[in-house]
């Protein structure tokens, strides 16, 4: 997630204030723990080679990752807000959301690289803003990557604004 080292990549937090989002793409799904081994393959696949590959390192860093997610590292995991997009009966993308500090934080957001730019990432956010919404919360916060360009005009697109 977020990491403060040095020579980490310099990010923003971004923030969308959750309205009347309609409702998702039936093809995604909630999160359930059975899903760690094959979301792991598919979170290092897409992190790999990017700006963000420290954050995960590895496949065993990618299962990390998750299952820290899973125990509170980053709030309180919020299983009715995080979702899977399934290619074949397997994980192939996931956003996965906690409470931070009592407000909703997308805690990771990846789709694996053969199934990229079909619009699961997207449909990702608008279900985790979806559910988060229907719910009673308000916003929904992220941190983001500067340089990392295909993320941050998504979460544009999805109506994110930079808070800091
Ligand atoms: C960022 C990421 C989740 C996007 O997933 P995705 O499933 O490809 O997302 P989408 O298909 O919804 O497309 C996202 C945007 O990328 C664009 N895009 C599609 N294919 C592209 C390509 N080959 N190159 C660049 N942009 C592309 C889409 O048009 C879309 O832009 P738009 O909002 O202007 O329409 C994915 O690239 C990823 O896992 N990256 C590595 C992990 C990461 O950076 N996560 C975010 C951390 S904050």
């Amino acid at each position: 997630m977020t990491s403060g080292t040095f020579g980490a990549p310099v990010r923003s937090r971004l923030q969308a204030t959750l309205g009347a989002t309609p409702p998702p793409p039936p093809c995604l799904r909630p999160f359930t723990g059975a899903d760690v081994p094959p979301l792991a393959a598919a979170m290092w696949a897409a992190y790999r080679g990017t700006l963000d590959e420290a954050d995960v390192g590895d496949l065993p860093g990618a299962a990390r990752e998750i299952q820290l997610t899973l125990n509170g590292e980053y709030g309180t995991f919020l299983p009715g807000a995080s979702f899977v997009a399934d290619h074949e009966g397997r994980p192939v993308g996931a956003a996965l959301v906690t409470l931070y500090r009592d407000e909703p934080l997308l805690a990771f957001l990846f789709t694996a690289p053969f199934h990229a730019g079909r619009g699961l990432g997207r449909g990702l956010v608008h279900a985790a803003m979806h559910a988060l919404a229907a719910q009673g919360h308000a916003t929904l916060s992220l941190a983001v990557t500067r340089r990392n360009r295909r993320a941050r005009r998504l979460y544009e697109h999805l109506g994110f604004v930079e808070v800091g």
